[in-house]
């Protein structure tokens, strides 16, 4: 019998020895507490968090366990373990985490009653409650981390939005912008084409009806070898009035560029400047139909000649001027050339003179991404041609 029992009693104490073992490896503090709140046991983990030695801390509060330095009691600890205590004292385990300032780790604290069994026994004696103190520091620290990660791609689309929101204010603004100078073009063009049409057909249709109504009056009185020379005055009237119009209508967009295209355009261009400046012999090289010039140059190729063309009429002194639009396997070129006085010498800057002209002709070539070539010599005349390479969409169009 005593041998059992003593056996029974080995075997109890090897038990013992084993669940300290296993309790002292784990690194949460791991304790048993009484009904008053005094650490029965504690398992080695208080040692390698040095807050005293196994041993020492035995009949210490909870509380005084893990601040073994006073923090005051009023601690948030104190305040959480006091509630937590309460529930536990009604048979309620509790766990709760938070950030501790003295012990500085992030903490989960759980307390869990002991229940005695029928007999009124607790496994451990005078024990009422365990206490499990867990680490949660680095599963705290990987949080931060991660919410300050969320927070930075945030901050990072918030810097996106608000970059991109900027991009479409002031693309707006731009497109108002430049919405108003296209107005602002449109008037000032027009206000141009009225002045031209007042001060030019305007004025010569009113000496026209004042010639008209003079001869009309002549002839009433049978006086009519008066009118004869008034009327065929007239008539160089009427001719130079035609000659003016034609040559504001040139200026204009003709119908024909839209419904038609350049090649038609233009060669309307040579017929019109023919017509208008009958001391040029004009000739026209149009070796492009209109299907075989991209669309997105039409304008530009129209407004390069008529440019060029009025320069011949107005500086060249030419007897000759020619025109031509070539449609090469990859490229389209315009020339317009004279056998005139030629281009005078650039200034510094390049440009020749105070005129626009020529400098607008380089801006738009090169927009449409052309490029300019003026040749010629004082003497020998002007060619001016303009080079377009074309991309493959401008092959396949
Ligand atoms: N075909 C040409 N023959 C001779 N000189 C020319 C010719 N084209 C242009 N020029 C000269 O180049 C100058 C600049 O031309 P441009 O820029 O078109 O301005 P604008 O025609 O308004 O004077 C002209 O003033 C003229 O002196
Ligand atoms: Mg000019």
């Amino acid at each position: 019998m005593r041998g059992e029992a003593q056996d029974l009693q080995e075997a109890i104490a090897r038990a013992k020895q084993d669940w300290e073992c296993t309790a002292d490896s784990l690194s949460h503090v791991v304790c048993l507490v009484d009904a008053d709140r005094r650490v029965v046991r504690v398992n080695r983990a208080i040692e390698a968090w040095q807050l005293g030695r196994v041993n020492e801390v035995v009949g210490a509060d909870i509380h005084d366990l893990l601040h073994p330095s006073a923090c005051g009691g009023e601690c948030a600890l104190a305040v959480r373990l006091r509630s937590g205590w309460l529930q536990c004292q009604n048979a309620t385990a509790n766990e709760f985490e938070l950030f501790d300032s003295h012990l500085k780790r992030a903490i989960c604290v759980t307390l869990r009653p002991i229940v005695a069994d029928s007999d009124g026994h607790r496994p451990q004696g005078d024990s009422h409650a365990v206490m499990v103190v867990m680490d949660m520091t680095a599963m705290h620290l990987a949080r931060v981390a991660e919410l300050e990660r969320a927070n930075y791609e945030l901050q990072n689309e918030v810097v996106r939005r608000e970059a991109a929101e900027e991009a479409a204010r002031l693309s707006r603004s731009e497109l108002a912008l430049l919405s108003q100078q296209l107005i602002q073009a449109q008037e000032k063009e027009r206000r141009r084409i009225a002045r031209e049409l007042h001060d030019s057909a305007g004025q010569s249709l009113s000496a026209i009806k004042y010639s008209l109504e003079r001869a009309a009056e002549l002839q009433r009185q049978n006086k009519h070898a008066d009118a004869a020379p008034l009327l065929s005055r007239t008539i160089g009237l009427v001719r130079e009035t035609i000659t003016e119009i034609r040559a504001i209508a040139m200026d204009l967009r003709p119908s024909l560029l839209d419904d038609l295209g350049v090649a038609s355009a233009l060669g309307w261009l040579c017929r019109e400047f023919a017509e208008t400046y009958a001391q040029f012999e004009v000739r026209t090289e149009i070796a492009a139909g209109d299907a075989e010039i991209p669309d997105r140059l039409s304008t530009t190729i129209f407004r390069c000649a008529q440019e060029l063309l009025n320069n011949a009429a107005k500086h060249s002194r030419a007897r000759r001027v020619s025109v031509g639009l070539l449609r090469g396997s990859n490229s389209v070129t315009l020339s317009v050339s004279d056998d005139g006085i030629g281009m005078p010498q650039p200034n510094s800057s390049g440009s020749f003179g105070r005129g626009h002209g020529i400098r607008n002709l380089r801006e738009r070539a090169q927009m449409t991404g052309g490029r300019m070539i003026i040749g010629g010599n004082s003497g020998t005349g002007t060619r001016v041609q303009v080079d377009w390479p074309l991309a493959t969409r401008d092959m396949l169009a």
